[in-house]
């Protein structure tokens, strides 16, 4: 009887889920990457280059970016020039969907993740900092960046 409600409950949670949430993309992640595409397109360079420049991805408050005329550049977290040559798409997707898989003490935000669902306000449940394509459009610039000159 217990284990009936249980189900129940769990499935009525699992509708509610899957409705609150149709534009989140759920991922696999395998072997400290995510290997499938969040999108049907391409990650578009110069999208993922603006916006890893603007407020919304921020990028800079924390990285140096190899030709970049900023004042300010951070050094929180290590410079992206020749990131491209370090990692693979897979590996770069899962850095910005969720880096707490490789470093839970990370200060780096997780550009997609979609936390404590269940108890985060109505308002609030899909929100995730960039969106799927945006995710995209941002690795694949970064896997432009492949020499180590700034
Ligand atoms: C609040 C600071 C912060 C922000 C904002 C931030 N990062 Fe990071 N990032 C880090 C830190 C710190 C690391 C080092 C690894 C770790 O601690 O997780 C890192 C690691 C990385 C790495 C791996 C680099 C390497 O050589 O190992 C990539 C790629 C990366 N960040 C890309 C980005 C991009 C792209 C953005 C913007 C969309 C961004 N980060 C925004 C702090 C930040």
């Amino acid at each position: 009887m217990y284990l009936k409600t249980l189900i129940i409950i769990n499935l009525f949670a699992l509708i509610n889920f899957v409705h609150a949430n149709e534009n989140i993309v759920f991922y696999d992640i395998i072997n400290f990457s995510i290997p499938n595409s969040l999108t049907d397109k391409v990650g578009n360079i110069n999208n993922g280059r603006d916006i890893a420049l603007s407020r919304k991805g921020n990028c800079l408050a924390c990285h140096e970016i190899p030709m970049v005329d900023d004042i300010f550049q951070g050094n929180i977290g290590p410079s992206l020039a020749g990131v491209g040559n370090r990692y693979t798409i897979a590996e770069l997707r899962l850095r910005l969907v969720n880096p707490y898989v490789l470093n839970p003490d990370s200060v780096m935000p997780a550009f997609y993740k979609v936390r404590d669902l269940k108890r985060v306000d109505k308002n609030y449940r899909e929100k995730t900092i960039l969106t799927a394509q945006e995710i995209e459009d941002v690795i694949n610039w970064l896997s432009t960046l492949k020499t180590d000159k700034m």
